[in-house]
């Protein structure tokens, strides 16, 4: 069985004191829990550290929600260097993020340099592909260059993909963003899923030890829904992960469909 992934993603919706806050909550239900998933905490930046420190209970991982790759020869202002996550003992971090791809003009091209130096440096990276469109074909060539870009581009060694995890998240389908679309069910989700494999395996991606996470509004309304979807091995969890026990619950969920037999 794959590892099982939930990531929640606090984005910078918590305030640095809401955030230890949070943190020390979730320290005191998940020391005492045992679970066989892992779950991820990703606060904003600033608050790494700080959360960091408050979090003891191996149950739970604080990671990042970006790096930086290292450059000698030149310099970016207002990154997270992905030395600090070593020095911090942090093990894992998300890239290639819709917000950080629209907002943050993100390549596939600085996307692949990032999980590059990840693997490179021994962090684990949850690499984030997602389209903002309804139709399919549309959807296929946007995710298609999603993923040569940022894992298999011309002339470059190829990433690793038995030692990342990759989320699919449909932008239209995040809760900022959603309008009047409504949320996909479970056989919306498989049959997007099974694109997303489908796209990895054109190009001879392995996959046999990557999780897929699905995102997009997963809450404890739907997770159960969610997570029985065959190729979804966890999610990424925007609002519904702001509350410790809409991320307790997540994780109630998930040991629930994935180790309950
Ligand atoms: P959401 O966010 O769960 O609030 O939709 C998900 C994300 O942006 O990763």
């Amino acid at each position: 069985m794959k590892r099982k992934i939930i990531v929640g993603v606090w984005k910078d919706k918590l305030s640095l004191a809401e955030s230890v806050n949070q943190a020390t909550k979730l320290n005191n239900i998940f020391k005492d829990k045992k679970i066989n998933s892992e779950i991820c905490i990703a606060p904003a930046p600033a608050a790494l550290w700080r959360v960091k420190d408050e979090v003891t209970t191996q149950n739970l991982h604080v990671i990042a929600q970006d790096i930086h790759w290292p450059d000698e020869k030149r310099s970016f202002i207002g990154s997270t260097p992905i030395a600090y996550l070593k020095e911090l003992g942090i093990k894992t971090t998300m890239v290639g993020h819709s917000e950080r791809r629209r907002f943050f003009y993100e390549t596939n091209e600085d996307i692949y340099k990032k999980l590059f130096a990840c693997i490179n440096e021994g962090i684990y990276p949850i690499l984030a592909i997602g389209d903002n469109v309804t139709c399919e074909k549309e959807r296929a060539d946007i995710l298609r260059a999603q993923i040569k870009g940022a894992l298999c581009p011309d002339g470059l060694p190829p990433i690793n993909t038995t030692k990342i995890c990759i989320g699919y998240e449909p932008i239209w389908a995040i809760s900022t963003w959603r309008n009047e679309v409504p949320l996909p069910d479970y056989k919306v989700v498989n049959a997007l899923m099974n694109m997303v494999a489908d796209l990895l395996d054109e190009f001879n991606l392995d996959i046999s030890q990557t999780p897929l996470l699905y995102g997009g509004s997963v809450a404890p309304s739907n997770a159960e829904e969610y997570f029985s979807v065959p190729l979804v091995d966890g999610a990424l969890v925007g609002g519904a992960s702001l509350k410790a026990e809409s991320l307790t619950a997540l994780c109630d969920i998930g040991e629930k469909v994935w180790f309950s037999n």
